[in-house]
């Protein structure tokens, strides 16, 4: 059953360089000078236990199974994909609009030999609406597009619109975020998409509130609601 929505923030989040996609060239081409020099792939955002728990919470599904498409929406340097492709899933793409990403991910995948498909792709931009996925996955890059200084309200409504032409009609969404609470998710997603799942994050306490560094969050296209 589906967290109750308690609140909903109609604030945007602060405007950052790092909703813009010259950070991201300048960081993943510092990423793949370093991985050329030292075979180091770089950061995974929110730690490889926010990736962990994504991927083992994918690997008990039963709705899941390796045979789907699965696509990763701002795969930075492919490490989730990376995960998936050892677990056995052979439909696998990765997209980005930072060239350097694509490079980096392109340049792991192939020193471990995986069947991975890269793309540079601005995921705002038009897609091609006859690639249709079983799953999309996105681990920080909605936190970045949030963070876009020119129209984050606009760029977040293009993204969903977005995800939901990319996703097969029963397709499943599996986002992770450090910038946005659960409630705060849920509101932004549930009209189109039915909660199924919040992956357990780690928790803190402080200041008497219970807050989490990152929300991990498994929705399925609500095909009714997006007739
Ligand atoms: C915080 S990083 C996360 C990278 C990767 N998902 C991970 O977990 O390590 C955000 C990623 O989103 C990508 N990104 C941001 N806006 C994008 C857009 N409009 N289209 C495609 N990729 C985008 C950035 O280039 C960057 O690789």
């Amino acid at each position: 059953m589906s967290d109750p929505v308690i609140e909903t923030s109609n604030n945007e989040l602060p405007p950052s360089k790092l909703g813009t996609k010259e950070y991201w060239e300048d960081a993943y081409d510092k990423e793949l000078v370093n991985y050329n020099d030292s075979g180091d792939i770089g950061e995974v955002w929110f730690g490889y236990d926010s990736m962990s728990r994504v991927i083992r919470w994918i690997e008990e599904s039963e709705d899941i199974n390796t045979e789907m498409s699965v696509i990763d929406l701002g795969c930075g340097n492919g490490a989730m994909l990376v995960e998936l492709a050892e677990l056995g899933f052979s439909n696998l793409t990765g997209v980005d609009y930072s060239e350097n990403a694509v490079k980096l991910a392109k340049s792991v995948a192939e020193k471990d030999n995986l069947d991975i498909s890269y793309e540079v792709m601005d995921i705002l931009e038009c897609l091609n609406e006859d690639m249709k996925y079983d799953v999309c996955i996105d681990k920080g890059t909605y936190d970045a597009i949030s963070l876009n200084p020119d129209d984050a309200h606009g760029c977040r409504l293009r993204y969903i619109e977005n995800v939901l032409k990319m996703l097969k009609d029963d397709g499943y969404f599996i986002i992770t975020s450090c910038n946005w609470t659960l409630n705060e998710l849920l509101s932004q997603f549930d009209k189109d998409f039915q909660h199924i799942h919040t992956v357990p994050t780690p928790s803190f306490q402080y200041g008497g509130k219970q807050g989490n560094s990152f929300t991990s969050v498994v929705f399925k296209r609500d095909v009714l609601s997006s007739q």
